[in-house]
């Protein structure tokens, strides 16, 4: 993101009205944030996804967006997030106002489970199934079907968000453009997406493909350690048998999956809905309309990781008078357990080596940074944003709210910059300054 969230937050305000409160933020992708607003005459919680369109905004990209969000907000479909309303705001920032799903999304279900049952997995598949299947009849293609997008209510139903708002997003957000950049998410990329080609709807039946394995087996089909290596993957390799992680999955499901993985489009299954009806004809259960999350916070993962290293006792600092001590401070060796959830959650690419990782305590105890000998990653609940450690700098500044904070800001190559938390304590930034010092080199002053 390019601005500041305390400043998106404020001009999501002004774009929304008096009506409209905004609230904590639900979380960030690549190219956008999502607010929690509570809506006054409605007395509802809506989620409100804004995109920052940074600091050259194009009006003709920004009515672009506004009119392809809107083709998408007419889908009305019991598993696809409805939206409510769009608009723009002075061509600043673009916002869409849809349902609350107060649930985990699947990313978070997987970060707790790493993979699901049988019966889960595919009744999971079957709801996007008939999602997709329904949005294709009107000629929407998703385009980035993967766990982030997949949202589970508390009444247990899927609903599948952002159809095609990845790429009206992306052509209308300035930043974005960054040469070289891939976007979008290639561990679920079709080979078509991967290579460039055009796409249709069968690059979502792929895509789904990619979600079924990863809920079954733990893993995504396709990995590495760099975006190219694993769309190249996706355009040539073949995918490791289901059989080879698990041997509870029956042959009919595995059937499925490898159809739906097909690189040759012409060999998948050609509609969604086809895809849908093979499921239930592997697994019957997947007729089912609700899947049961355990309750739990969606932080979990993240907070189980902080739980692991403080019961190592690598991470205890003593209280001093400064304010709490950080939450996880650890420099190399890292202990193991840390290096593998780090792994696991694609913090450290094979072959990197962790050298600090820092969470603060408080209210952004959830995200994390990684110093690698490789990399820098800023881990948060929902992602892990990743850049190379050459031409990284940390930055500080200072600000009140509720008394002095402090906000680290890595500044990166072609000047662009990742605030990396927004609200430390003195004694967190006297504890990074003189880490980073090391590691990244820093200057001081305002952000
Ligand atoms: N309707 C919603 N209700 C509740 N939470 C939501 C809703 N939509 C999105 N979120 C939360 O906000 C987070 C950020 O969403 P966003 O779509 O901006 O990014 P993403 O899907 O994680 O990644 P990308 O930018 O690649 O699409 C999601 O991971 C999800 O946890
Ligand atoms: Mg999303």
């Amino acid at each position: 993101m390019s601005l500041d969230i305390s400043t998106l937050r404020q001009r999501l305000q002004e774009a929304l009205g008096a009506e409209f409160i905004v609230g904590d933020l639900l979380g960030e992708g690549g190219f956008a944030a999502v607010f929690r607003v509570r809506e006054k005459r409605a007395r509802r919680d809506v989620a409100v996804k804004v995109v920052d369109l940074g600091l050259t905004p194009s009006p003709s990209l920004a009515t672009r967006f506004v009119r392809e969000a809107r083709t998408v907000a007419r889908l009305e479909h019991p598993h696809i997030v409805p939206i409510y309303k769009v608009g723009g705001y002075q061509n600043e920032v673009l916002y869409i106002v849809m349902r609350c799903v107060d649930g985990p999304s699947l990313r978070q279900l997987l970060e707790r489970k790493r993979r699901l049952s049988v019966r889960k997995a595919a009744t999971i598949g079957r709801q996007v199934a008939d999602a997709l299947g329904y949005a294709h009849r009107y000629g929407v293609v998703h385009r980035d079907v993967k766990p982030d997008n997949i949202l589970v209510d508390t009444g247990g139903h899927v609903l599948v968000t952002d159809f095609g708002i990845a790429k009206a997003a992306q052509q209308a957000s300035s930043q974005l453009t960054t040469e070289g950049m891939v976007v979008g998410t290639p561990q679920y990329m079709s080979p078509e997406q991967a290579t460039g080609e055009s796409l249709d709807a069968r690059s979502d039946i792929y895509s789904l493909g990619i979600l079924l394995y990863q809920m079954l087996t733990g893993l995504a089909p396709f990995d590495g350690e760099s975006a190219q290596s694993i769309l190249m993957k996706q355009a040539t390799a073949n995918h490791a048998p289901i059989g080879d992680h698990r041997d509870d999955v029956p042959a009919a499901l595995v059937g499925v999956v490898d159809r739906m993985l097909a690189k040759d489009p012409g060999e998948r299954f050609q509609t969604a809905e086809e895809a849908s009806r093979a499921l239930v004809a592997a697994v019957p259960a997947a007729s089912g309309e609700t899947v049961r999350v355990r309750g739990g916070s969606p932080v979990m993962a993240v907070k189980a990781l902080i739980g692991l290293v403080i019961l190592a006792g690598a991470a205890l600092v003593a209280l001093t008078l400064l304010g709490k001590p950080a939450r996880l401070a650890v420099s190399a060796p890292i202990p193991d357990g840390v290096v593998r959830a780090l792994r696991r959650r694609g913090a450290l690419t094979t072959g990197d080596v962790a050298q600090f990782v820092f969470a603060p305590a408080g209210a952004e105890d959830t995200t994390f940074l990684v110093v690698g000998r490789h990399n820098v990653a800023i881990v948060t609940p929902h992602r892990v944003r990743s850049y190379p450690r050459d031409g990284v700098r940390a930055r500080y500044g200072a600000h009140v709210s509720r008394g002095l904070q402090f906000r680290l800001v890595l500044l990166l190559p072609q000047s662009q910059r990742d605030t990396v938390f927004r609200g430390l304590s003195f004694r967190d930034l006297s504890e990074l300054v003189w880490r980073l010092e090391r590691l990244l080199g820093t200057s001081l002053g305002g952000s």
